[in-house]
């Protein structure tokens, strides 16, 4: 567009514009950008500023030009900056000088910060949608796995049985928890900024904001035009709520590249989940998951980048501001990926319960709950915890599991084990577990209700 180089005797160095383009990653804006544009121009003719004719010519153009961009026949130019330049080149070059009147009453300021905004709302919606699936597939193999019981771990060493089920809804809440960080980021990306210009607000004073929001489906209009076109707040807080959720699937993730190795073997991957190696035949690799554990250093870094691109910008509108860009599109597709393709590694996963049974027998995963036993007989749980610990070490050197031991030799350690300590199992210790948030079923059961109410997907519809 060679107007806004108006002043200049000289073309841009071919580098510089090469260097200050950004329609090579910002023409995915475009939805974005000519649903706003429309939206101004049918404004622009309801209050007068423009003749209802040439809106009408200007809101047919940019519906074709829309489907030139989707037929893939629009030819997009290095040298005409952004998708909003490119868009309204293409504009003047349809419909003649009638299109320089669609930027009558706005900046690329406020323009661009609209276009962001909106991308990042269809962003978030997309979000909500992928989460929740994934929340659906471990609710489902949560509950073709009732019975399955686990070793719980702490600092990966056995510690206390676990239901399976309770184990994979400890991820459900932490997805939970994404999900209202995106709802609630959303409240702050759906706020309208158009009108407010390059920076100080547009000098039509005519122009009508609340018709924009209604029309482009916004619930706030900006208050402030210097803060509304420097504002990338919204963005970060994806990148920080990704980045979270990220966090959480990279640990997901390790969880499901330790229990697929041979030395586990609570999981095996389906095929099309998994990958092999090229010199190794034996193996099956979780490629998948190890992408994604990957892939949360990278969502990380966006979000750093970009809060060190805002960090001590001046106000108002900076060119700096179009770094937001690559990262936050990145952030996007990182986690919508990640979060697709785990809904259907959870789906298509089989769970090996007699592997976790064999696991099960190896530790002394009971032992807490024979301290327990002494305690209700009577004993402190301090000395109780010491007895069991020699117990342990007995039972260790024996090479047996303690419930191997004879009542003689538990007697050993203290004459209150009589012949109902054979009575401690793996399902008694579950079932003792029956506090609200514990692994007892009948607890397990109640949270996979609650959860299914969550998501809306009860039977009762309660
Ligand atoms: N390409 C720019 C960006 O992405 C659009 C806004 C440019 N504004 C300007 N005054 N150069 O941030």
């Amino acid at each position: 567009m060679s107007h806004i180089r108006g002043r200049f005797k000289k073309k841009a160095d071919k580098l510089v514009n090469e260097y200050t383009a950004s329609i090579p990653f910002d023409w995915r804006l475009y939805p974005y950008d000519i649903a706003g544009s429309i939206a101004h121009a049918r404004m622009l003719a309801r209050q007068g500023i423009v003749p209802a004719k040439e809106a009408e010519t200007i809101i047919k153009a940019l519906s074709a030009i829309k489907e030139e961009i989707e037929r893939g026949e629009f030819q997009f130019k290095t040298e005409l900056e952004d998708i909003h330049m490119n868009i309204e080149a293409r504009l003047i070059e349809k419909v003649g000088e009638v299109g320089g009147k669609l930027h009558t009453a706005r900046s690329r300021n406020d323009q661009v910060a609209f276009a962001m905004r909106l991308f990042a709302k269809d962003a978030i919606a997309n979000t909500l949608v992928v989460l929740a699936e994934l929340q659906r597939a471990l609710i489902a193999l949560a509950e073709a796995n009732k019975g399955v019981i686990i070793p719980g771990y702490t600092h990966l060493q056995p510690a206390q049985p676990l239901l399976l089920a309770h184990h994979l809804l400890a991820y459900f809440e932490m997805l939970q928890r994404d999900t209202t960080r995106f709802l609630d980021c959303l409240k702050r990306t759906d706020v309208m900024p158009l009108g407010s210009g390059a920076l100080a607000g547009v000098a039509y004073k005519n122009i009508d904001r609340q018709f924009l929001a209604k029309e482009l489906g916004f619930g706030q209009l900006s208050q402030n035009s210097l803060d509304a076109v420097s504002d990338r707040d919204f963005v970060l807080e994806y990148e920080a709520a990704a980045s979270f959720c990220m966090m959480h699937l990279s640990r997901l993730a390790e969880e499901v590249i330790l229990w697929s190795s041979a030395e586990f073997d609570f999981i095996e991957l389906d095929e099309a989940y998994a990958t092999g190696s090229s010199i190794m035949p034996q193996k099956k690799n979780p490629d998948v998951a190890e992408l994604a554990r990957g892939k949360a250093g990278r969502v990380y870094g966006n979000l750093m980048a970009l809060l060190t691109t805002m960090k001590a910008l001046p106000l108002a509108y900076n060119r700096d501001l179009q770094e937001d860009k690559e990262g936050f599109f990145d952030t996007v597709d990182c986690l919508l990926s990640t979060l697709e393709v785990f809904t259907g590694l959870v789906k298509t996963l089989k769970v090996n319960a007699e592997s976790a049974r064999r696991a099960l027998e190896r530790g002394y995963i009971l032992a807490t709950d024979l301290a327990d036993y002494l305690v209700k007989k009577g004993e402190a749980f301090r000395t109780a915890h010491e007895i069991v610990a020699k117990l342990v070490s007995y039972a260790e050197k024996k090479g047996k599991p303690l419930l191997k031991l004879s009542l003689a030799e538990y007697q050993k350690f203290s004459p209150l084990f009589a012949q109902d300590v054979y009575s401690v199992t793996l399902e008694s210790s579950i079932a003792a577990r029956d506090v609200a948030g514990g692994t007892a079923p009948r607890r397990v059961e109640k949270a996979l209700a609650a959860a299914k109410k969550t998501l809306g997907d009860s039977k009762s519809g309660s």
